[in-house]
């Protein structure tokens, strides 16, 4: 069989065909003590010993503001049933809105660090930030992981393709809903 040649193509399609990519929430405080969430496509493990990961965030988000602020997040991994609320989180602003309430999301205390956890995410991990760099338009932290929980039961995460589509994939790698 002859395979097809490669060919050059822009950033927008290119980002659409390496998708999906895992949509995660974090969880900020602000400065008043509010906790805020935003919507992430944008992270990674980034160490295993010890266990760090990455997100990046872009200066002019309210969690940005609250990053510098108190350098503690949670990442959370809504669970299919979340799917309404995640989506939600990551199209309007914590400047705007009271994002649990609106969501109807209920925040349940971490362990190690201020801002709370998502319950009944598939996963979620409270990280630490130990250092920030300055990346394009946005802010990559780089962050401790200092525990990690997750919800018996639950293991269907939101996926995204580019940033417009959903679906549910479970770690035996079935897709269970596509929105
Ligand atoms: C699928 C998806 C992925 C996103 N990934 C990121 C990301 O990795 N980094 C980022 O800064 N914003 C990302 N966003 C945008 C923010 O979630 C969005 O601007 C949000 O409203 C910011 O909330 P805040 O102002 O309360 O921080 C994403 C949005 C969607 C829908």
């Amino acid at each position: 069989m002859v395979e097809a040649q490669m060919k050059e193509l822009d950033w927008n399609d290119a980002i659409t065909l390496a998708s999906p990519y895992a949509y995660a929430l974090g969880v900020t405080l602000s400065p008043d003590g509010k906790p805020n969430i935003i919507g992430l496509g944008w992270w990674s493990f980034c160490s295993w010993d010890p266990p760090m990961l990455t997100i990046a965030v872009a200066p002019p988000r309210h969690s940005h503001d609250c990053l510098e602020h108190l350098g503690e997040f949670t990442l959370c991994f809504p669970a299919e049933d979340q799917a309404e609320g995640a989506w939600l989180c990551g199209k309007m602003s914590g400047r705007d809105v009271d994002k649990f309430e609106e969501t109807g999301f209920e925040a349940v205390p971490s362990k190690e660090v201020k801002p709370p956890l998502i319950s009944g995410c598939t996963v979620a991990f409270e990280c630490r930030v130990v250092n920030s760099v300055e990346a394009g338009d946005h802010t990559i932290y780089i962050a401790d992981v200092l525990a990690q929980h997750a919800t018996p039961g639950k293991e269907h995460h939101i996926y995204t393709v580019h940033y417009r589509k959903m679906l549910s994939l479970g770690s035996d790698g079935y897709a269970n809903f596509e929105l």
